[in-house]
Formats: C-alpha cells, sequence, structure tokens
C-alpha cells in the first residue's frame, strides 16, 4: 500500500514545531516527546508522516465510516466555498440547511422531524438540555429542571454535558458547576460479560428511574438523558427491555427522553439510528460525528414535532422562541459537506453494509476472548469494546495499548482499559481480519 500523496515533510524542527499547540484529551509532554501523527488518509487507512499506512479500525473518532478523502465531499465543500461560503445562522438562512434538515427527517424515527444545527456532539448536548428546560417551561412545567443521566456515560465536555457525564476524570475538576443532574447506575452486569448482542440481564436497572423520580419528584425533572449504546466509555450495550422500559417510565411521568446517538447515528448499529435498531422512539436524538463523515465540523439535535411545536407555539407572535443558537449552526460548508455523507451513506447502501459486515466483525472480535490479558467483550452493530485487564493504574494499559497499536499499523480509541473498535462501514472482510490479527498480536506482547 502506498500513501495517496507524497508524505508531509518531517517534523524537521523536533520539539520546537510541536511547542504552541495544547491537545486534547491527550498527555502532552509524553506526545511531544513521541508524537504519533497522521499526514494523509485515503478509504480505509490513514498514513504517517512517512507514508505508513495505519489501518483505520476506529473510523477516525467514529466520524468516518464511508472511508477518508472522498472526492464526493470535497467537490461539495470545494464548489460551496466559491458559492456561498458562509451565511448568517440568525435571522438569514441559505436553501442547503433546509434540504439537509429534510434528508435527516426522512432518517429519522416517525414524529422526530425536526433539526436544530450546532457544530459539535457536545454543543448538540447542551443545546438538547436547553430546549428541554424551554419545553418543560412551554408546557407550564417551569419546575421540571433537573436531569437523569447515568453513571459511565459521556455527554462531552461543555458544562452541561459534563454534569450529565459519568467518568470521573471528566467530572472530578468541573462538575460542581451544573446542578440538579442525578444518576442511574450503569448497564454493565457480570452476568452480562462476553456477550455481543442485546445481553439478557438487567432490564430492571432501568428501574433507577423510578427510584430518582421517587426520591426527586417527577414534577421537578425535565428529561432523561442516555446514550442508546454508551460508547466512549467502553461500549455498553442496552439489555433487552431496558430502553422500552425508559420509555414507559418517562412518558408515564411526564419526562423527555432523550437520546445521545452522538456516536450510533448514521449506521453505526446498522440502521440510521440507534433508536430504530432497539425500536425506542425518544423526544430528542443529538447527532454529530459521521454526518459529514468527519470531513466538516458539525452536529445536531433531533426534536419531536410535539417538543418543537410546544416551545415555538407557545412564543408571542413575531418574538424569538428560543434564545439560543451559534455562528456556526447550519454553516454552509457543513450543509455540502453533510448532504455529500448522505449520499453516499445512500448510494452505496452503507447502513445496510455495517448491518450485514456486524456479524463477521462481532464474531472476529469475540475470539479475543481466549486471550488471559482480555478480561471482557461487548458489542453490537459495528462497535465493539474489549476490556484488558488493568496493570494496577486503571488506563495505563489501555493508553500504552493504543500507542503500540499505531507502531503496529491499526488506530483505534482506548478510554481507560477498554480498547473501541468502530470499523469503517467500507471495510472487507480482510480489514476485520487485519485488526483482529494487530489487536491479538499487540495484546500477547503484554505477556500474561
Ligand atoms: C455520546 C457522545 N455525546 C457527546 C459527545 C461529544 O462530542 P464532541 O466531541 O463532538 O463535542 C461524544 C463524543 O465522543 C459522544 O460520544
Amino acid at each position: 500500500m502506498n500513501a495517496p500523496h507524497a508524505p508531509l515533510s518531517p517534523l524537521t524542527t523536533g520539539s520546537a514545531s510541536l511547542q504552541h499547540q495544547w491537545l486534547p484529551f491527550t498527555p502532552n509532554r509524553e506526545f511531544k516527546s513521541a508524537p504519533q501523527m497522521f499526514g494523509s488518509a485515503k478509504d480505509q487507512y490513514f498514513y504517517d508522516l512517512d507514508g505508513r499506512p495505519v489501518l483505520d479500525a476506529g473510523s477516525g473518532l467514529f466520524t468516518t465510516p464511508a472511508g477518508h478523502c472522498r472526492a464526493e465531499i470535497a467537490e461539495a465543500v470545494h464548489a460551496q466555498l466559491l458559492s456561498l461560503d458562509f451565511s448568517p445562522s440568525f435571522l438569514r438562512a441559505h436553501p442547503k440547511s433546509f434540504e439537509l434538515s429534510t434528508r435527516i427527517a426522512q432518517l429519522l424515527p416517525q414524529g422526530i422531524g425536526k433539526l436544530f444545527f450546532v457544530s459539535s456532539g457536545s454543543e448538540a448536548v447542551d443545546t438538547a438540555m436547553k430546549i428541554c428546560l424551554a419545553y418543560q417551561r412551554a408546557v407550564g412545567a417551569p419546575g421540571r429542571t433537573m436531569f437523569v443521566s447515568r453513571e459511565r456515560a459521556y455527554h462531552g465536555v461543555n458544562f452541561g454535558g459534563v454534569a450529565l457525564s459519568g467518568m470521573v476524570n471528566n467530572r472530578r475538576a468541573f462538575s460542581n458547576i451544573v446542578h440538579g443532574v442525578v444518576h442511574m447506575r450503569d448497564t454493565w452486569l457480570e452476568e452480562n460479560r462476553y456477550v455481543t448482542g442485546q445481553p439478557e440481564h438487567g432490564r430492571e436497572l432501568a428501574d433507577d428511574l423510578l427510584r430518582l423520580i421517587l426520591l426527586h419528584g417527577a414534577e421537578n425533572i425535565a428529561a432523561c438523558v442516555v446514550e442508546p449504546i454508551a460508547g466512549s466509555t467502553g461500549v455498553l450495550v442496552p439489555p433487552k427491555g431496558y430502553l422500552e422500559r425508559l420509555r414507559e417510565i418517562c412518558t408515564a411521568h411526564g419526562i423527555l427522553l432523550v437520546f445521545d446517538e452522538v456516536i450510533c447515528g448514521f449506521g453505526r448499529t446498522g440502521e440510521a439510528f440507534a433508536s430504530q435498531s432497539f425500536g425506542v422512539t425518544p423526544d430528542l436524538i443529538t447527532m454529530a460525528k459521521a454526518i459529514t463523515n468527519g470531513a466538516v465540523p458539525m452536529a445536531a439535535v433531533a426534536v419531536a414535532d410535539h417538543v418543537h411545536d410546544a416551545i415555538v407555539n407557545s412564543a408571542p407572535d413575531g418574538a424569538i422562541e428560543f434564545f439560543h443558537g451559534y455562528t456556526w449552526s447550519a454553516h454552509p460548508v457543513a450543509s455540502a459537506a453533510a448532504l455529500a455523507a448522505l449520499d453516499i451513506y445512500r448510494d452505496e447502501r452503507l447502513f445496510e453494509r455495517a448491518q450485514s459486515l456486524s456479524g463477521y466483525f462481532l464474531e472476529q472480535i469475540a475470539t479475543l476472548a481466549e486471550l488471559p490479558i482480555v478480561t471482557d467483550i461487548r458489542g453490537y452493530g459495528m462497535l465493539a469494546g474489549i476490556d484488558v485487564q488493568s496493570d494496577g493504574k486503571p488506563g495505563r494499559r489501555g493508553h500504552l495499548l493504543q500507542r503500540k497499536l499505531y507502531d503496529a499499523g491499526l488506530h483505534l480509541k482506548t478510554t481507560g482499559d477498554c480498547a473501541i473498535v468502530a470499523p469503517q462501514f467500507v471495510f472487507d472482510r480482510e480489514h476485520i481480519d487485519q485488526t483482529v490479527d494487530v489487536l491479538r498480536n499487540t495484546l500477547l506482547s503484554f505477556g500474561a
């Protein structure tokens, strides 16, 4: 395999050239002493600065299921930049984002037909929280200001999302700012160890929502926010009946149900949205990641018509109904990229491809269970989590694993001591075999 373009020049100035950028979620000092960088990408591969291929088994960061550097997206972006590079998103608009909202609405579950565009998953989550508060106020329940979330959740890094999150490192320094968020237990259970697909046990964990209602009063709770599959925390697939039960409780108590589908959205579970894979329709869905196949930042909140209408129709004529928005909301270039990405997903039937490749993918990943270092494997659709035995300091081994994988020619994300595999939908079986081989050999290199 050759790099699609000439490799970029090596870092000629050594550490001096790296000193001004502060990298997110990265040990900066380690990175700068031994950087692991990508210089280019094409289809299923990244290429490092020397042109060495690195198979992308993480779809970038869950962003790029259609493969890298798709000409159709590049051309759409180029044309958009030459025709309308920017349009203010307040009081003005442009046709592309309306076209995009229509296209996404066609993919969404029935009844969820309004799209509010933003630029990141974190913005989508905080926007969804505000929509929930605005809705409760509009329907005469302004006292409903609390949110129920879940342990081991990841809902981005803005203050609302951090308060919802259930991962301690993300919370410990920042979670005291936004109050009124309470957490259900996560859905990991010993009995479900090594189960791929939806586990049998754990439906009753949804009754944590009832306990929180009993403790705090439904009249104080605006919404329950969950990832259908908790992704970043290591792929916790909802037990059978769990999401249904959450839906039932929310409906009975006037609580909005929000699915954070920032990772799941656009085919990761084999359907356009996890909501459809699991047959449960929430009131709001957040989405980001694959909306433009990773080419341009964009995200959105999909809102049930009844929620949107309650907010919009409760405002006086001529008034702004929702005091919220971003300079980059519905950016024309991002809209053009998203439309081109959706065309690719449709024309190449990539969600169906994800669905049909999933069986083989999960079967092959499951073979890693025989390695002594592996302590659990979970998965659904084109997403799997592999837990490795801690070396005593949580996260250290997982971190070393992803560095070793890069050196061995494989890219994926680790969280703590869990490797998260999220193959591109354009993978062939050989790419899955290659992923599993590199994982196996790298895991074996740790010894027992
Ligand atoms: C479920 C979920 N919500 C929100 C986010 C935050 O998205 P972003 O990093 O685009 O702000 C993520 C990111 O991984 C996510 O997985």
